[in-house]
């Protein structure tokens, strides 16, 4: 293991009915209340109404931003640090997904920067000081609830970039399991591919000595493959809702991660193609991650096999490691397949003629990656095999 600290400050409240948690929570922080939400679902399904009722209970003063994408916009952060700006806004509650809450964080930077915020996404200025916020989580995949980084896109020049600080944990996070229930069979199917991926960008590294943390990779994944078939027939069903939203945040807290640099590679990738084509996230794990998988498994074939072995239970007697580790990625592709995720940029539409583009937007920052490596060769040929 390497040297590591680790610190999570997020509180996370989970389980039915949590919401009421929002009138001891809130009212530490302030009084004038900065509501962030999504493009509707929320007033849909009645969750909008409900927090609103616990932000009056506590005599909250009420400001909203509604309409945050998915994959976030720059713009729409610009709208929500101008109003907090103009209203001295002392608290965000962020009610919504991964898009919400990361767009949230960068409004909470933002309020205490005097330039643009996109220069806190592209690290031309540092994070000196946030608002505080929490967040009312609706659907289960990305771990932002209950950690410190954000994705953020600019349209206008075609960039989606992650930053973070430790000044953007969301102080509390409030996981209601029936809040997810209305989540469509589409986004649960994105939400548990992008949960498995930040289990695989942590599991694939090369430090040595790192037993615990694998087997705690493992138990989340084996976790994730027994619920998840049974969900996607049964969207409703409180159990699954639960461990799936559970697993999300464990996923992605720092926790799985300590004392070993996880890759990142494939995020970094898909992160550059839905700045280009403005897709949705996992779906775009879901082709490439397999690839990167295939195209990068000699760094180290012993974690592929122990991935196929431990997690897929394939049998490895009289099998080469390097059949062994084909065959379990051939399970995460085949698994994936198997709960309606896509496999090939095709099934976006997207073909080689925009494969320069992506390339040169995922090498914006330089060759990438901790477990290899990539350069720009290297993303193409990752690309190429997704066709
Ligand atoms: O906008 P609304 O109307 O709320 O609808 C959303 C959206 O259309 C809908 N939805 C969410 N909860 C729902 C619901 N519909 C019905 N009932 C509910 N309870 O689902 C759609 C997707 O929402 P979104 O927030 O975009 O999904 P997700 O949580 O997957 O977030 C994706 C974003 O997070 C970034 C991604 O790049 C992408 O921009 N990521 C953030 C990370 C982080 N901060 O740690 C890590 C991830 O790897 C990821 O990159
Ligand atoms: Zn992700």
């Amino acid at each position: 293991m390497n040297k590591f600290s680790y610190c999570n400050p997020t509180k996370l409240i989970f389980g039915k009915n949590t919401v009421e948690a929002i009138t001891q929570e809130v009212p530490q922080y302030g009084k004038k209340v900065l509501v962030v939400y999504g493009g509707g679902s929320i007033k849909r399904n009645g969750l909008y109404d409900e927090v609103l009722n616990q932000l009056q209970k506590v005599g909250a003063e009420v400001f909203e931003l509604a309409g945050v994408e998915p994959n976030p916009r720059i713009s729409t952060a610009r709208k929500g640090v101008n109003l907090c700006k103009e209203h001295g806004i002392e608290f965000l509650l962020a009610v919504g997904g991964g898009s919400v809450i990361d767009c949230t964080k960068l409004i909470a930077a933002g309020a205490k920067y005097d330039g643009d915020p996109w220069d806190l996404v592209t690290k031309k200025a540092q994070v000196e000081a946030a608002l505080p916020f929490g967040t009312v989580l609706t659907i289960a995949a990305t771990g932002s609830e209950m950690n410190s980084g954000s994705v953020i896109t600019n349209w206008e020049t075609k960039e989606k970039f992650g930053w973070g600080s430790p000044l953007t944990f969301p102080k509390f996070s409030i996981l209601d399991p029936q809040n997810t229930f209305t989540v469509p069979l589409n986004h649960t199917v994105y939400g548990i591919v992008d949960m498995m991926s930040h289990v695989f960008e942590q599991y694939f590294h090369k430090t040595s000595n790192t037993p615990l943390q694998d087997r705690m990779c493992e138990s989340v994944l084996q976790t994730v493959i027994e619920a998840a078939p049974k969900l996607i027939h049964d969207l409703h069903n409180y159990e699954l809702r639960e461990t799936i939203l559970y697993s999300g945040t464990i996923a992605l807290n720092g926790y799985l991660s300590v004392g070993a640099a996880g890759d990142w590679a494939s995020h970094g990738i898909e992160h550059a193609v839905s700045a280009v084509h403005d897709i949705p996230h996992a779906g775009g794990l879901a082709i490439l991650f397999p690839n990167w998988m295939k195209y990068t498994m000699h760094e180290k074939l012993d974690r592929f096999v122990q991935l196929a072995v431990r997690v897929w239970n394939v049998d490895p007697s009289g099998m080469s490691d390097e059949e062994i580790a084909l065959e379990g990625i051939e399970c995460v592709r085949e698994f994936w397949s198997s709960i309606g995720a896509p496999s090939t940029l095709a099934d976006y539409n997207i073909d080689e003629t925009t494969i320069p583009v992506i390339a040169d937007k995922a090498m914006l920052r330089g060759p990438f990656g901790n477990f290899k490596k990539l350069n720009r060769e290297d993303v193409v040929a990752i690309l190429q095999a997704s066709l």
